[in-house]
């Protein structure tokens, strides 16, 4: 599929099928639209009077224009109120017009939505991620993928005439999410940590970013006992991957992304139990999918940013060598840790590639993990939870989650709440009680983070997957984080 900047006038294009944005106080046609409209006998002006069309936000109809005209069908959206209208709003009906017209078997589209706030390149970018996205399906695992509609070939979107540079953006982040998704989405037995590794290697290749994989013995070496101690039930070789993008010349600034890489999680000895959820546990390495997803997308987009792309990935598994309840680790940086719940594995691993990211001399850095049920419970299925010490990364992250489409929410780090942690025989526990989970999760992590001038952690155990279909997040996993981690770097 191609997605075009118009070349035609609306009223010159032809296709099988047009699409026209409609604000909820403004269905009687106006402008350019009245001319289209007689030139289809009328058919839009009876299509809104029929349907009783009244432009409400995410509202769709179509019709067949009957005879021998140059548009074969015509599909009306609404964008709800005028002043309403974001680039959000963009994204969602891209994807609502481009699922309805496949579904109509239209090979070819035209897209005509209002330009959002003078911006034409951003209109332009948000259509494009919009279409990407919601027009993603995932066939991998099907041995005859289902008698679907013919894909759409090419789409053009009228009135952004010269907007290149801005699809080519929006395709961009659109591959990075994708790889996300398609990453999160993929069971256990197909991604592990070597298939992990793999596509950081593919990436570097593809793109030329630097490499570094620590097998199991450097990162022995280093330390890092925290992650080993979850590594060590697994049959899999751990992969500590730290991928680096690089701009000519002298960075602006530096920053590192991490990423929770646990491609299941079993709970480890204190097993998920049935019920929990544990066949659901592949997308626990939804966080270094979004890390990896932003490095194949920021390597595209080419910022004057210096960024490490990092995640110690493997399995939490159970077996004659996993870790005991009640095991003490000692991380990178020398801290102990009394492990007295093994299903708290994600902040083992995050515990050595804090330390480890921490030592690159960056001037911020994010990690992102599925790290907690109380996330999920405290912001529900669609929102993550944002922790840092830093009022003013919690501010770039906000306004960068924003920009790309994602909710994010700012949470307390209670200092005090620490005091949940602290452990009678180590430097402290990996659990504390239940009440505020996300929050000992976070001020755990902060253990790890010493010199970095801002750190923040995204809890996306929530968002990570979508249940149903919504606008351009079809069921299944969302690729999460990584429009925000791109709109952070590019900000
Ligand atoms: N991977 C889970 C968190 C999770 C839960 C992700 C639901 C996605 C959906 C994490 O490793 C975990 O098991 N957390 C425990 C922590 C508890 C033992 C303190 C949890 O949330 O129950
Ligand atoms: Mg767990
Ligand atoms: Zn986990």
């Amino acid at each position: 599929m191609e997605i075009r900047p118009g070349s035609t006038s609306l009223f010159d294009w032809t296709g099988d099928g047009l699409a026209v944005g409609l604000f909820e106080e403004t269905t009687e046609l106006t402008g350019d639209l009245v001319a289209l409209d007689g030139k289809l006998g009328g058919a839009i002006a009876e299509l809104i009077a029929e349907e009783e069309f009244k432009g409400k936000v995410g509202s769709l109809i179509s019709t067949r224009i009957s005879g021998n005209t140059s548009i074969r069908k015509v599909i009306l959206v609404g964008l709800g109120k005028g002043e309403g209208l974001t680039a959000e709003t963009l994204r969602k009906t891209a994807a609502t017009v481009a699922k309805s017209a496949r579904k109509q078997k239209c090979k070819t589209l035209g897209i005509y939505l209002p330009i959002y706030n003078g911006d034409a390149a951003t209109t332009a970018q948000a259509i494009t991620e919009g279409i990407e996205l919601g027009l993603y399906q995932d066939t991998r695992f099907k041995s005859e993928p289902e008698e679907k509609s013919p894909q759409i070939e090419t789409i053009d979107l009228l009135g952004l005439g010269g907007q290149e540079a801005a699809i080519t953006r929006g395709t961009q982040i659109a591959s990075g999410v994708i790889l996300a998704r398609q990453l999160v989405a993929a069971p256990a037995n197909e991604v592990t940590p070597i298939t992990m590794a793999d596509t950081a290697s593919a990436i570097a290749k593809d793109y030329g970013l630097e490499l570094t994989i620590l097998e199991q013995a450097e990162c022995e070496q280093l330390g890092m006992g925290a992650f080993l101690g979850v590594a060590q039930a697994s049959d899999l070789p751990p992969k500590f991957i730290h991928l680096t993008y690089k701009p000519q010349g002298t960075p602006r600034k530096k920053l590192a992304i991490i990423g929770k890489g646990l491609t299941f999680d079993s709970g480890g000895l204190n097993i998920k139990g049935a019920g929990s959820g544990i066949e659901t546990m592949k997308i626990d390495m939804g966080g270094a999918a979004a890390t990896l997803g932003a490095a194949k997308a920021i390597a595209q987009l080419k910022p004057d940013v210096e960024v490490h792309f990092i995640s110690a990935v493997t399995e939490n598994m159970i077996s004659g060598h996993a870790m005991h309840p009640g095991d003490i680790l000692k991380a990178s940086n020398g801290k102990t840790i009394e492990v007295n719940n093994t299903d708290a594995e994600g902040r083992l691993t995050l515990a050595d590639a804090l330390v480890y990211a921490d030592k690159l001399g960056v001037d911020a850095m994010v990690d992102l993990a599925t790290l907690t049920g109380a996330c999920v419970i405290a912001l529900g299925d669609d929102i993550a939870g944002l922790f840092t010490p830093h009022d003013g990364l919690a501010k770039e992250l906000e306004q960068a989650a924003d920009k790309g489409g994602e909710k994010i929410w700012r949470m307390p780090m209670e200092d005090k709440y620490f005091d949940g942690l602290k452990s009678g025989i180590a430097d402290m526990k990996n659990t504390g009680p239940r009440a505020g989970g996300s929050i000992t999760a976070s001020l755990f992590l902060k253990q790890f983070v010493k010199d970095t001038p801002a750190w923040a952690h995204l809890d996306i155990a929530g968002p990570v997957w979508a249940d149903k279909d919504n606008g351009y997040n079809n069921a299944g996993a969302t690729g999460f984080g990584v429009r925000t981690l791109v709109s952070w770097v590019l900000g």
